[in-house]
C-alpha cells in the first residue's frame, strides 16, 4: 500500500501519545511525537540559560539546539546536540514552560519544517501527534483525528503518567493541564484546533484499545 500520512491532534491527557504508538506499530508505520520535540527546545533553552519569560530571547535561540527524532514507535527517542533528551524533558520544570516556548513563532517555523522533512522521508507513512498537524504541519494529510475526552478523564490519566517526587495530586494536574490547553488553544501562531476534516473521537468513556481499532479502521479505508 501507498505510504499513508496520519495526523493525530487534541489536547493533553486525551491518549494522544499511547494511541498513536499503537496504530504506527500494528500498521508498520513510523511515529512522531512533536510534543517531544517542542520539550526538547525548551529543555534545552532551559539548559543554556536562556531566559523562557522573553519570547524574542527564545527567537534569537531557536535555530540554535540540533533536534533528533527517532520514529521507531516501540523505542522513540529524542536527542538534543547528541544528547539523549528523553528523561529531562518530562519533568514538571520544562511541562510549565513549553507553552510559553512554543508560543513563539520562530521555535513553530524550526520545529514545523523538521516534522515535514520526517514525515516525507518516512517512505513507510508515519502517524505524526500533536496540537497543530492537521491544520498546519500536514494539511494534505490522508487521515486527520481529533482526540478529545473530559476534563476529568484527563487530569485522572496524565496523574496516573507521573511518578515519584513529580506526583501531583488529580486537582492540581488538572489546574495546570488546563492552564496549558488554554494557552495552546489561544495563542497566534498556529494554535491548537480541529481541522475542518478531522474526525473527532471522544475517548472519554473508551479504552485504550477501543479508540486504537477505531482509527486503524479510519486508516485502514484510507488504504
Ligand atoms: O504533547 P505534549 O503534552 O508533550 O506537548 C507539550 C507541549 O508542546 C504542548 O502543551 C504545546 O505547548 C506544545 N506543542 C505544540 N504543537 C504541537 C505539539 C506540542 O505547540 N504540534
Amino acid at each position: 500500500p501507498a505510504a499513508v500520512i496520519v495526523a493525530i491532534d487534541g489536547p493533553s491527557g486525551t491518549g494522544k501519545s499511547s494511541t498513536s504508538k499503537a496504530v504506527a506499530a500494528q500498521l508498520g508505520l513510523s511515529y512522531l511525537d512533536t510534543g517531544a520535540q517542542y520539550r526538547a527546545m525548551t529543555w534545552w533553552m532551559i539548559s543554556n540559560g536562556v531566559d523562557v519569560g522573553d519570547p524574542a530571547a527564545i527567537a534569537t535561540a531557536a535555530d540554535k539546539p540540533v533536534l533528533v527524532s527517532g520514529t521507531d514507535p516501540a523505542a522513540p527517542t529524542i536527542t538534543v546536540d547528541g544528547a539523549d533528551a528523553s528523561g529531562p524533558i518530562r519533568t514538571r520544570e520544562v511541562t510549565s514552560h513549553v507553552s510559553a516556548v512554543s508560543a513563539v513563532p520562530e521555535v513553530r517555523t524550526v520545529i514545523t519544517e523538521l516534522q515535514r522533512s520526517i514525515a516525507a522521508a518516512a517512505a513507510g507513512g508515519i502517524v505524526v501527534e500533536g496540537r497543530d498537524i492537521g491544520t498546519t504541519v500536514l494539511p494534505d494529510a490522508d487521515l486527520k483525528i481529533f482526540l478529545t475526552a473530559s476534563p476529568e478523564a484527563r487530569a485522572a490519566r496524565r496523574s496516573g503518567e507521573l511518578k515519584g517526587k513529580e506526583a501531583a495530586d488529580v486537582a492540581t494536574t488538572r489546574e495546570a493541564l488546563i492552564k496549558r490547553d488554554a494557552a495552546d488553544a489561544g495563542r497566534k501562531t498556529s494554535p491548537l484546533a480541529k481541522a475542518a476534516d478531522a474526525v473527532e473521537v471522544d475517548t472519554t468513556d473508551l479504552t485504550l484499545q477501543q479508540v486504537v481499532e477505531c482509527v486503524v479502521t479510519l486508516v485502514e479505508e484510507k488504504r
